[in-house]
């Protein structure tokens, strides 16, 4: 099979990496060489890391040489699945969607990784949505066992098979869950960071401590501005929106903290600084 990625970032990165893992021919598209490179670098770093662990059936090097890396969308025309994982921004998804249902093969599947932007929307963008799906992965996505899998309003059952199965192929546990903002996942997830950023613009405790009642008191692995930070500051708020606007209840207001933030540019661990200084 032939597998497509859009995006070379954290999710993209990951999901081209157990993508080859499995078997699977790659081809991994960014915009700019740098970025490509930059994804490349932390994949190698990951394979080594699972290589040591004897955690892969193959050696790093026969992984890495099922991968293409390209700045070329026209790569994608003979892939059997595209998952989408770039910006979590619906205007500029469905352009994209809108040039790949143009590129790739009319009986290929186009996929979306993203955190909460409907699919139903992107499917229609993509001319075929019937092929179309939420194809969710959690980060970091080489350690995180599940896919949640979302099904827009024309999704077919041979579609939602087919993505079930090729998550099932890349040792993964799929979950189905239907096209509402946030799905399962961020609808629960999300509230919870936004809540935790909003006790630190409330002064209600420093940051550690925040994080370290959650993690010693709730038994998470990672503390709630440790995980924001994990996962991208710009994306926090990206989803936060979506629930604010796609559910009309302000029960979802995003912090103006995460707001302040994200203007000033301090975007987490990808940035170098978030609640905490990488
Ligand atoms: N590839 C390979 N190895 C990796 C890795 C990667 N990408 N990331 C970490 N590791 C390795 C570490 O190097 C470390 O190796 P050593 O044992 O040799 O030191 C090992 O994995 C364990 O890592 P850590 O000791 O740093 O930390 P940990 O034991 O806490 O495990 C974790 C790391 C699995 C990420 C854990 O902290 C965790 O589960 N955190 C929560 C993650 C989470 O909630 N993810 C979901 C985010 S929400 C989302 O994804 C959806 C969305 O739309 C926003
Ligand atoms: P990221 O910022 O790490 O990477 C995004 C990548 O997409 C960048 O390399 C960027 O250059 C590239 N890109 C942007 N526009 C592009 C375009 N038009 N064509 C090709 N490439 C383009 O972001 P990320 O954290 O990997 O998130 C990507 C997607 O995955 C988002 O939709 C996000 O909501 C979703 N997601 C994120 C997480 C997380 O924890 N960060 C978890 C699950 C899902």
């Amino acid at each position: 099979m032939k597998f497509g990625v859009i995006g070379a970032g954290q999710m993209g990165g990951g999901i081209a990496q157990v993508a080859a893992q499995s078997g699977f021919t790659v081809v991994v598209q960014d915009v700019k060489q740098e970025f490509l490179d930059r994804g490349r670098t932390v994949i190698e770093k990951s394979l080594a890391k699972l290589h040591e662990k004897g955690r892969l059936t193959d050696a790093p090097d026969v992984i890495l040489g099922r991968m293409e890396f390209t700045t070329d969308l026209n790569a994608f025309a003979d892939c059997d699945l595209v998952v989408e994982a770039i910006v979590e921004n619906e205007g500029v998804k469905a352009d994209l969607f809108r040039q790949l249902g143009q590129i790739v093969k009319p009986d290929g599947i186009l996929a979306s990784n993203t955190s909460s932007i409907p699919i139903t929307a992107l499917a229609s963008a993509s001319g075929r949505p019937d092929k179309f799906i939420g194809m969710h992965f959690m980060n970091p996505v080489p350690l995180m066992q599940l896919v949640e899998v979302i099904r827009g309003y024309s999704t077919s059952d041979e579609t939602a098979r087919f993505v079930t199965q090729t998550a099932e192929r890349m040792g993964k546990t799929p979950l189905a869950c239907n096209d509402f903002p946030g799905f399962v996942s961020n609808r629960i997830l999300m509230p919870m960071l936004n809540e935790a950023i909003q006790c630190v613009m409330e002064g209600v405790a420093e940051p550690e401590a925040i994080d370290g009642i959650m993690k010693l008191g709730m038994n998470h692995p990672m503390g709630p501005l440790t995980l924001a930070d994990f996962i991208g500051l710009d994306t926090c708020l990206a989803i936060m929106e979506v629930l604010h606007k796609g559910l009309g209840d302000d029960k979802y207001r995003p912090s103006p903290l995460l707001r302040k933030m994200v203007q000033a540019g301090l975007l987490g661990r990808k940035s170098g600084q978030g609640f905490y200084t990488y």
